[in-house]
């Protein structure tokens, strides 16, 4: 055993020997025994309520959530209360909660949220660096302390369930959800992973909430074939391996995830070797239920089972058969009504057996059970001030500095503090949103202060002495001619999240390169910072940069860049995907055709 696992070992023993105390922890025996007397009590119409899953945006009446029993509520992407602040979050929680737990036998709703990098939906919270940074950091114990902290802000606002992490080991780099990944090796994704699941697993505050950790999307998400996506590109396109390529390569990321108790697994949108993992019973009951042995239950993607072919009542049989115990219905108008009334249909008809309908809701009751969902599901709002705290933000800031991967460096690093002037320029100096990117505040992010945080120019400005002349500048054209002065350059991508953000070329923005030209031509050393999503092709640019660093998507902290600019720490970063000199050949590139490999970082 390594140090960080001794370390969680013992954190579980201590916890175990609190818990025995506290009365959420039932045992295993007892749970079981709790949970088949409830499904003997139970109709079929209140099974297939807790097997629905519904984004509350589209919640027709709220009275829907006991009338029917529903298993649980979402929040997608920018699905927030009128006001979004985290007294709202918290009110808006306890209101569905209160109203589910009127249906009949008082089963509690599990609330779940795509905390991906912090609890980031919310305003005002903590954010963190998105995944690919974190992989560069390549440090377990950081993650652990991220997921923990997140979680802490998660339950602060009474949420029960987040959608992460994300196991994909991404491998085009055209794919836009590159960066949910931590790296394209598996085996770094399964090391962080690990950490991640029993980071955010860890939490139990003081009225007994917890978190579950959700491994997503299972599985091959990171590995379709280029063309075979939507629009023709990569996202929920098709991944082609063997069986035992399968099991060698993407299986045991998965296994760690289970090994460290993950309660809930995603099905992945795209299709292995032609049939969509959304149908696939070999996939989600034969390889993760049985081979795995994951006891917890597996969650749709948002209507991820509309994509198998046939109409939706024969979508709903194949996908439930397969193993699928919670629909993600989601969707606009009332779905979910439709979802609840073909799948009772196809239970009545005998195309979904009833042992297959009982397995589903065994396993959902049980994760709630051993949530402490059914003693203590409503929160107060006195853990709020959690949110966003600067407990939290100084974690953040680590992971910022820890993430920032220096690829040249032609002596300008670290800069002085007492540097007479230094020039700040680019789209991505002063725009919180931009260096947040996606799945921020809203789906697919935004642009400038969506949040509260610290840009890049906000770092700079309070690294500097008081005497230096910092002087901002978007693009550079509005500066005079200089000799031999310092410009630091923040250039990169726009936010996007999933298949928006699919392209099949990773140059850089020619805006981008005439900021950078124009400074050059005026004559001040250039420092250019990319804050991205992957590697993009900077290959035919560098040679003419003075210094390089990758800053990925760093979110909420920017001040952790300048860290690392100013030399208060050293640059740890090290690159945890490959950079090909073309970077459309992604991680699949050969290593004569790459700039900078794995592992490397100055
Ligand atoms: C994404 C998932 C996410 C879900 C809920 C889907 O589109 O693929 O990663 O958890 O939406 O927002
Ligand atoms: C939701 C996201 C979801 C996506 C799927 C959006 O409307 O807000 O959470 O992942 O749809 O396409």
């Amino acid at each position: 055993m390594n140090t960080f696992k001794k370390n969680i070992f013992l954190l579980i023993l201590v916890s175990l020997f609190i818990n025995c105390e506290s009365k959420t922890n039932l045992s295993d025996i007892q749970i079981e025994k709790k949970v088949d007397e409830i499904i003997d009590q139970m109709t079929v119409d209140e099974k297939v309520g807790q097997m629905t899953q519904i984004d509350q945006r589209f919640l027709d009446t709220i009275t829907d959530l006991s009338t029917y029993s529903i298993g649980s509520l979402l929040s997608g992407g920018g699905s927030h209360p009128s006001v979004n602040e985290p007294q709202a979050w918290l009110d808006m929680y306890n209101k569905y909660q209160s109203e589910t737990l009127k249906n009949r036998l008082g089963i509690p709703l599990v609330y779940g949220i795509d905390a991906v990098h912090g609890h980031n939906n919310v305003y005002g919270a903590t954010i963190f660096p998105q995944n690919i940074g974190l992989g560069a950091t390549n440090n377990p114990e950081l993650i652990y302390e991220i997921s923990k902290a997140t979680s802490l802000e998660v339950a602060a606002t009474g949420i029960d369930w987040t959608f992460s992490p994300c196991l994909s080991s991404p491998e085009d780099y055209r794919w836009g959800r590159t960066y949910e990944g931590f790296s394209s090796d598996p085996n770094i994704v399964e090391n962080l992973g690990a950490a991640a699941v029993e980071g955010y697993q860890s939490v139990e505050t003081e009225t007994g909430k917890k978190v579950i950790a959700c491994a997503k999307h299972f599985i091959g998400d990171g590995n379709t074939e280029f063309g075979t996506g939507m629009n023709g590109l990569v996202d929920r396109g098709n991944t082609i391996l063997t069986s035992e390529e399968l099991k060698e390569k993407l299986l045991p990321k998965y296994k760690a995830a289970i090994d460290a108790n993950v309660q809930t697994v995603m099905a992945s949108y795209n299709s292995w070797n032609g049939i969509k993992c959304h149908g696939s019973k070999e996939l989600l009951t034969d390889i993760l239920k049985i081979e795995l042995g994951f006891e917890g239950f597996v969650i749709s993607d948002w209507q991820g089972i509309d994509e198998i072919p046939g109409d939706y009542k024969s979508d709903i049989i194949t996908s439930i058969n397969a193993g699928i115990d919670m629909v993600m219905v989601s969707g606009q108008g009332q779905p979910y009504k439709k979802f609840m009334k073909l799948l009772k249909e196809s239970i009545q008809e005998g195309s979904i057996p009833m042992s297959r309908i009982d397995d589903a809701v065994k396993r959902i009751l049980k994760v709630k059970f051993s949530n402490g969902l059914f003693d203590s599901p409503l929160v107060t709002n006195e853990s709020l001030d959690i949110i966003g705290s600067e407990k939290h933000r100084d974690i953040a800031r680590q992971a910022v500095r820890e993430s920032v991967v220096i690829l040249k460096n032609d002596g300008l690093l670290p800069i002085s503090k007492e540097i007479s002037s230094i020039i700040v320029a680019g789209r991505g100096a002063d725009n919180l949103g931009m260096q947040c990117g996606g799945w921020t505040i809203n789906w697919q992010g935004g642009q400038g202060d969506i949040t509260v945080g610290k840009t890049i120019l906000d770092g700079i400005n309070n690294s500097v002495s008081v005497d230096t002349n910092v002087i901002y500048s978007k693009d550079g054209s509005d500066l005079s001619s200089v000799s031999g002065d310092l410009a630091v350059v923040v250039i990169g991508e726009d936010p996007y999240t999933e298949f928006f953000g699919d392209k099949d070329s990773l140059d850089l923005l020619k805006e981008d390169i005439d900021t950078i030209n124009q400074l050059k031509n005026k004559g001040y050393k250039v420092f250019v910072l990319l804050i991205s999503g992957r590697p993009m092709n900077v290959a035919d640019h560098i040679d003419e940069w003075d210094g390089f660093a990758a800053i990925w998507l760093p979110g909420s902290e920017g001040d952790g860049v300048s860290d690392i600019l100013f030399g208060d720490y050293p640059s740890t970063g090290r690159l945890s995907y490959p950079w090909p000199i073309q970077a459309e050949k992604g991680a699949n590139a050969k290593t004569s055709d790459l700039l900078f490999d794995v592992g490397f970082g100055l």
